[in-house]
């Protein structure tokens, strides 16, 4: 769906709903914020582009001092490249003949680490390479506790690091360990003590693979929730955060992120069926759910109580409110990534007019 250039300029109001918009004074903070934070310390930060998937957010934290993006899928990395981004992790395994031989094409065009958690991909991965005559640097993933992809830390990352090392086309560039399950822990105290036990499995699997004559490069973790806690640590060198620069409702029910929600979705009021309720045209098919039932902005007296395909239905505290059919209001999304996975662009907001329109170009890339 192309964007409705010629309202650049107009004012939020005149805006089409459901629609989405990004408060680019807020984006633009917490880019800076999270930028300054790193400045100084050993890890760097490559943002994860899963969150935005728009290549002009990507160049932003490169210019913001980003060393580099991360990506979750193939798909979106083709979107980044082709949007003029060269530095990229994709956090994910890379398996099949068809992913990999479109992953050497891409990396024929920039410059790629991929992680690996399985021998048998490792030599697809190093066929393939030697075959499109390309290198591409890897990354052994390490599982630190969250039990999704990964080999177990210590000797089984040796072996499979040792394979890499001696695969042709392949360079073996350090270890990732994603501590996804302690990103969204609600205390800072405790993120902060449990992010310093299971990262110390990460940390010992470096030295051990030293010890043992391989040079660790690389050493890639974090997201948004964990980012300045595992940034801090001895041996990190590269933080994955992505969701600081939206941020979300999921994330403000945490402790010590201070970011701010930049994206929401304009709605408008169908219909006010009883005083106390109303009906906006926003529902699963623009918003998303599965961290809970989004909140309004800035309106604490009215409660999504439920999404119907393309309703919402909206309880009123106050029966007195006015609010009337044609009444807009703002939701922020308590998942900002799969909810702009669901949109075509965002309306980028500066003081209540339309400055940019933003194709979300990688949004449904998930192949
Ligand atoms: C491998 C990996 N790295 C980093 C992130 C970024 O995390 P966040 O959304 O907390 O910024 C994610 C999120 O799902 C992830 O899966």
């Amino acid at each position: 769906m192309t964007a409705p250039a010629a309202l650049i300029g107009s004012w939020v109001e005149e805006i089409d709903t459901p629609a989405l918009l990004l408060d680019l004074n807020i984006m633009e903070q917490n880019i800076v914020r999270m930028a300054t934070a790193f400045r100084g310390l050993t890890a760097k930060l490559r943002p994860h582009a899963k969150t935005h998937k728009t290549p002009i957010i990507a160049h932003k934290h490169l210019a913001a001092g980003a060393i580099g993006i991360t990506c979750a899928k193939l798909g979106e990395a083709e979107i980044m490249v082709e949007g003029g981004i060269r530095d990229i992790l994709l956090a994910n395994q890379i398996v099949g003949t068809r992913k990999i031989s479109r992953l050497v094409s891409l990396a024929r065009h920039a410059d790629l680490i991929v992680a690996v958690d399985d021998g048998a991909n490792v030599q697809d991965l190093s066929q393939a390479a030697q075959a499109a005559g390309v290198s591409l640097r890897v990354l052994v993933e390490v599982d630190v506790g969250m039990r999704r992809c990964g080999v177990v830390p210590g000797e089984p990352a040796l072996s499979l690091a040792q394979q890499v090392e001696k695969a042709p086309g392949l360079k073996f560039a350090g270890l990732m360990g994603y501590e996804g399950h302690l990103v969204f822990v609600p205390s800072l105290e405790e993120r902060v003590h449990r992010v310093h036990t299971d990262l110390q499995l990460l940390i010992d699997t470096v030295s051990f693979l030293e010890s043992r004559g391989l040079p660790v490069g690389i050493v890639s973790a974090g997201g948004t929730g964990t980012a300045l806690i595992t940034g801090r640590l001895p041996r990190v060198t590269e933080i994955q955060a992505g969701s600081y620069v939206f941020m979300d409702g999921r994330y403000k029910t945490i402790e010590g992120v201070d970011c701010e929600c930049a994206l929401t979705l304009l709605t408008t009021v169908v219909s006010r069926p009883r005083p106390d309720r109303v009906i906006i045209d926003a529902g699963m098919k623009t918003l998303t759910h599965e961290f809970g039932l989004p909140r309004f902005k800035g309106r604490d007296d009215l409660e999504l109580l439920g999404l119907s395909e393309e309703h919402g239905t909206v309880k009123l505290n106050d029966p007195s409110v006015a609010l009337t059919p044609g009444s807009t209001l703002e939701i922020v999304p308590s998942h900002g990534d799969t909810t702009l996975n669901i949109h075509d662009f965002y309306y980028g907001i500066r003081r209540g007019r339309v400055e940019a329109i933003w194709p979300i170009a990688a949004r449904g890339k998930s192949r």
